[in-house]
């Protein structure tokens, strides 16, 4: 059975870069009071990159498969194989895949969405991960995507402040060599209302709340104990110790949890990448941008185990443990 190996990663983020002090007097005209000193302190959030309401989510995600494509050295017709993950897809149908594929210019690829919130993009890997060791595609397309912006009550201070904009992509292949070493999903749907955007259409009007919704304490409670299973999970699987880890690449949602987890998993913290200060909660774009960002800079190389690991509504968690 081949591996799946990572040959290029890329991302993408929209042009307006909002600071905390930014967005803290855009709330102050509505009478809404927040402060950077609030949001530092409970979140690591500094800044977070908004699209403007004519960006799609799948102009971000086209925009970081270009930049997976170009660095995997493949061409455009190779990938056979397409899955975006994410909560906010441009239409109810067709699939945000479907169209990325039609922007990229593939034919013929499979190509559908995968939602699992902030797991999104874990689920999605997960996903292509199978296929490809199951021999039913060679070289798969998996994006993570989000304009979290656009379904946002931006009068509720709890929420808008922590979540921003982004996409992420990843190509995998078959390969000899080890890539994915294993892999974790799990949900629990009876959390479901922690955590949800329940707003639908019917008979051409919205029903129910439009807007995210979360009791975050319960998130975080569950997200730290989780998130530590999971990896634990994973590492067995694969017959490797936490500390045999070179990186971790949590979901990028406070930086509170991050630090929870690397301390009940014995990992350094110099081993975590942390981008939630730069781009804030992305959703499922959070994971291959933080990973993105740590390759590129030099940080992740050929070789290093890594784990990536994403938690959120569903409620929905799950890991990736993967050999560069
Ligand atoms: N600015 C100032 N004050 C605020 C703000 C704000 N932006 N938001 C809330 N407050 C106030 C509250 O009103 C409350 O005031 P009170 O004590 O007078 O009632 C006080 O701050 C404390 O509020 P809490 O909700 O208790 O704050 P907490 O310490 O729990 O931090 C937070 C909130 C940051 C949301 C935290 O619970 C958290 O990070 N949870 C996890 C979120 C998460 O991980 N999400 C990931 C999944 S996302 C996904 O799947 C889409």
């Amino acid at each position: 059975m081949p591996f799946t190996k990572i040959i290029g990663s890329g991302s993408a983020l929209p042009e307006n870069v909002v600071s905390n002090d930014v967005l803290a007097q855009q709330l102050a005209e509505k009478g809404i009071e927040t402060s950077d000193e609030w949001i530092v302190t409970r979140t690591g959030i500094k800044q977070r990159y908004i699209a403007d309401s004519h960006i799609k989510t799948s102009d971000l995600a086209t925009q970081a498969a270009q930049n997976a494509i170009k660095e995997a050295g493949i061409q455009v017709e190779d990938i056979d194989l397409i899955i975006v993950a994410t909560s906010t897809p441009d239409h109810i149908f067709p699939s945000t895949a479907c169209i990325v594929q039609s922007k990229i210019g593939n034919k013929g690829a499979a190509a559908f969405d995968v939602q699992a919130v902030c797991s999104g993009f874990v689920y999605a890997l997960t996903t292509a991960d199978s296929y490809i060791r199951a021999g039913n595609a060679k070289c798969a397309l998996v994006i993570g995507a989000e304009t979290f912006s656009h379904i946002i009550d931006w009068q509720d201070r709890s929420t808008c402040v922590l979540f921003g904009d982004g996409a992420g992509a990843f190509i995998v292949k078959a390969s000899d060599e080890p890539g994915i070493l294993s892999t974790q999903l799990n949900a629990d749907g009876s959390l479901h209302t922690i955590l949800h955007a329940e707003g639908t259409i019917c008979h051409g009007k919205v029903q129910g709340d439009p807007f995210l919704r979360m009791d975050g304490q319960a998130v975080f409670k569950k997200a730290v104990v989780s998130l530590e299973q999971s990896a634990l999970e994973v590492c067995k699987k694969a017959n490797i110790a936490s500390t045999d880890i070179d990186w971790m690449v949590p979901h990028q949602a406070n930086v509170r949890i991050i630090q929870s987890l690397a301390r009940k998993l014995n990992i350094d913290e110099n081993k975590v990448v942390i981008t939630v200060d730069h781009h804030a909660n992305t959703s499922a774009a959070s994971v291959p941008l933080a990973f993105d960002v740590a390759r590129k800079d030099g940080r992740i190389k050929s070789g290093d185990k890594v784990l990536l690991q994403g938690v959120g509504g569903g409620f929905t968690w799950g890991s990736v443990l993967v050999q560069m």
